[in-house]
């Protein structure tokens, strides 16, 4: 037994050196893969369909993963450039994808198959880092309602959530992330008996990074279905996560889903964002009931990875970002800056077409700017107020989604003005803070 405040010194005096690949890695890979992709309708769909447990069952009988689809979806996670993948090992409908000895509902005792098993060493095999999905909202455990109103069932459901989550840990080698989710129905940490385990599994994996959804901050907060993690957010590092199509995490048919798909260029937005902001970006994909992935979503993610092949620096690594130095940009063109201050990325996302971009806001001005992809430097004037990139092709220098990042390299640390002063610094008043 250990109290919550040393559980916090505990955690809190090796965050930051056990956040570090993770907060370089920026772009993770999110599986949603279960019975519940058979029926197409969504991971909720034994919930949403008030089904019963017995009806569910009969379509987890139906779950047959392809030989080799964890090697799939590593091989498209490398692609697409992605540092890690999180993997639902058991979502709210209760069956385990792993060889759980806990847990008779699962897939190893259906097929013999042992998806945990397989997913882990895809990852390592693709040099990827590992993280499991574990739901605490169970819908096919007797205790996993009554727990809420009944002590007894409480203590042999938090048992229950313990053995599971010993089981992935200790099982399967190192792993890097444990992802809960939906700590429901219970309502305090306390009920769900967090600190105890949650500290237990950290004996297990020393270096474990945690999600703050065990109704514990832990080591990073996780905003959903969005990258712009607002000021009223439990603060601390954040990893945006996010579906494909804003529908499902689970498959749904792809052919209709594909029109409300994110393209390459959004999810390049998205991660700029979030890399802008110093977060992470877990973009999910629903497998199809065999294991493999939509074409639609792979050949955007993969296009987003031949993307970052030329333009990651621009991206990765926690050492150049800067959310605190606002770097300037115009309506077709965003920034982000580097740690020193001293440096800006720009995204161009709509291409002049008289071969200048011109930029306002920046109070000093860069001496270096170059374009990330090839390196070429490009040439500029300063116009006091602004400066002018020209001499620049006719067509976006990157031709893989058309998005330029530009790096401006500055002697003094980047000072910026709000937009609203930008009429101040035409007419050459000093800019006040
Ligand atoms: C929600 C949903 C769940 C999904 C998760 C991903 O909590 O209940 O289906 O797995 O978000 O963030």
């Amino acid at each position: 037994m250990i109290t919550r405040e040393e559980y916090d010194v505990f955690t809190s005096s090796t965050r930051n050196k056990r956040l570090e690949w993770f907060k370089d890695a920026r772009f993770g890979m999110f599986i949603h893969y279960g019975p519940y992709s058979v029926s197409g309708m969504g991971e909720w769909a034994m919930y949403t369909q008030n089904m019963d447990v017995k009806d569910y069952e009969k379509l987890a009988m139906q779950f047959k993963p392809a030989e080799n689809c964890t090697d799939l979806w590593c091989q498209t996670a490398k692609n697409a450039g992605a540092k890690y993948v999180v993997m639902t090992t058991r979502h709210h409908d209760g069956f385990s994808l792993w060889n759980s000895k806990t847990n008779p509902y699962n897939l190893y005792n259906y097929t013999g198959r042992d998806l945990v098993k397989e997913f882990v060493e895809s990852c390592r095999k693709y040099g990827l880092k590992i993280g499991l999905y574990s739901s605490l909202m169970d819908w096919h455990h007797p205790d996993g309602w009554k727990c809420a109103t009944d002590e007894e069932a409480r203590k042999r459901f938090t048992k229950y959530i313990e053995d599971l989550n010993v089981e992935l840990l200790s099982n399967y080698g190192k792993i890097d992330i444990l992802w809960y989710d939906m700590s429901y129905p219970l309502k305090t940490s306390t009920l769900w008996d967090s600190v105890n385990r949650n500290y237990k599994l950290r004996q297990i994996q020393p270096d474990l990074l945690i999600n703050n959804r065990s109704k514990m901050p832990e080591d990073f907060f996780t905003p959903e279905e969005s990258n712009d993690p607002k000021p009223d957010d439990p603060g601390g590092y954040f990893e945006a996560c996010m579906t494909f199509n804003k529908i499902s995490w689970g498959y749904i048919n792809e052919e209709q889903a594909k029109k409300f798909n994110y393209t390459s260029q959004q999810i390049v937005r998205m991660l700029t964002i979030c890399a802008k902001k110093g977060g992470n970006f877990l973009l999910n994909i629903g497998p199809r009931p065999d294991g493999t992935l939509p074409d639609d979503d792979k050949r955007e993610i993969e296009r987003v990875g031949e993307w970052l092949k030329k333009n990651g620096s621009a991206i990765y690594g926690d050492s150049v970002r800067n959310p605190d130095v606002q770097a300037c940009g115009n309506c077709v063109t965003i920034g982000s800056s580097t740690k020193d201050g001293k440096s800006a990325y720009l995204y161009n996302l709509i291409w002049p077409n008289n071969g200048e971009i011109v930029i306002g806001g920046y109070i000093n001005q860069p001496s270096k700017i170059t374009c990330i992809s090839d390196g070429r430097e490009i040439k500029f004037r300063k116009e006091n107020h602004r400066f002018v990139m020209y001499d620049l092709p006719t067509k976006p220098i990157d031709d893989v989604l058309g998005i330029t990042v530009f790096k401006l390299e500055f002697d003094e640390p980047i000072k910026c003005c709000p937009a609203s002063h930008y009429p101040h610094m035409r007419e050459g008043i000093p800019f006040q803070e």
